[in-house]
């Protein structure tokens, strides 16, 4: 029988799952990874802490480990990511930085990720998370040392380190229209205006039950085509306070079926991907004290109604 991506395939989409290194070892898990996907993101082993642990010393070991799992498996990578605030090792924050210091350590640390894979990957998450929930400059490093610029020059170096590699900006809470979204929408619009290179924009789709289904996802998702760029839901994952029951199951079931039909309606939105596919791995009771079951496969990888949804959908 066809997985998700064979049937997301057929409307010229992927469908990607996020994956990380310890589970590289469960035979069961990696069978479905390697089945129902056509797209990896590295769910941590590219991030910075991780490639550049020492300045200058850098170890793609883990990323390195996704993009041969990925290719054995005929699938594509989005690498994730170059320019955050979280998961930055020691020596990069425990000490300030004069704005050309951190500037060179950021234009290498770009350069020599992205050529490393260079050709190895589809596309990049340049800069993840830059906003503020009011539309406002995320205060991060990058931004209070360099100022605004810091993301047009990302995109820059990113492109002249692989011109191939579509680029992205990555964001949670934006899909919905609303102030954070506005500010994606403004800041394209002026990366665009200028020659930036960029090529879409990443939906995280960190979704919960409590908090309501973005009901403005597909118009919003237009707007951005509509600048010329794509679009992906890059994290999905929706979670509910536990215990789950039938009822919670159902309902999220509902929301995974309605953020594939947004995606699948809008011409320039290119796949969808989970942000891993089993709640066996999910990063969500770990962070959100009681919330959990957030993934379309449940903890023994037997798949729940959101995973039928998914089919049903596509
Ligand atoms: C998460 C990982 O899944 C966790 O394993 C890690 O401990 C923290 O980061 N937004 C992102 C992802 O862009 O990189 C985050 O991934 C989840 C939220």
């Amino acid at each position: 029988t066809p997985g998700l991506a064979d049937l997301a395939h057929r409307h010229g989409r992927y469908f990607g799952s996020a994956t990380d290194n310890p589970e590289l070892t469960d035979s069961a898990y990696t069978k479905i990874l390697g089945s129902e996907f056509d797209m990896i993101t590295p769910g941590n082993g590219m991030k910075w802490e991780n490639t550049e642990p020492q300045q200058g010393v850098f170890d793609w070991s883990k990323g390195d480990e996704i993009v041969k799992l990925a290719r054995a498996n005929h699938q594509k990578v989005r690498a994730h990511t170059l320019v955050w605030h979280n998961q930055l090792p020691a020596w990069l924050t425990s000490r300030d930085w004069t704005p050309a210091e951190l500037r060179a350590v950021l234009k290498k640390h770009i350069t020599t990720e992205v050529r490393h894979y260079r050709g190895k990957v589809y596309s990049w998450d340049v800069v993840n998370e830059a906003f503020n929930e009011d539309g406002t400059y995320r205060d991060t490093i990058w931004y209070r040392t360099l100022g605004p610029g810091y993301i047009a020059d990302a995109l820059r170096w990113a492109h002249e380190a692989d011109p191939h590699a579509k680029l992205y900006l990555n964001d949670y809470n934006i899909e919905a229209v609303g102030p954070k979204s506005d500010a994606y929408y403004n800041l394209v619009k002026q990366l665009k205006a200028e020659h930036v290179p960029l090529d879409g924009v990443g939906f995280q789709a960190h979704l919960a039950l409590q908090y309501g289904y973005p009901t403005t996802i597909e118009d919003n998702l237009r707007r951005f085509s509509r600048l010329g760029l794509d679009t992906a839901l890059t994290e999905v994952d929706v979670r509910m306070q536990l215990p789950a029951t039938d009822d919670k199951l159902a309902e999220q079931a509902t929301w995974y079926a309605d953020l594939t039909k947004a995606c699948l309606a809008v011409q320039r939105c290119v796949g969808v991907t989970v942000w891993d596919f089993t709640d066996k791995y999910s990063w969500i009771p770990g962070v959100f004290a009681g919330e959990g079951a957030a993934l379309p496969w449940d903890e023994q990888l037997r798949p729940k109604p959101a995973y039928q949804a998914l089919r049903d959908a596509l």
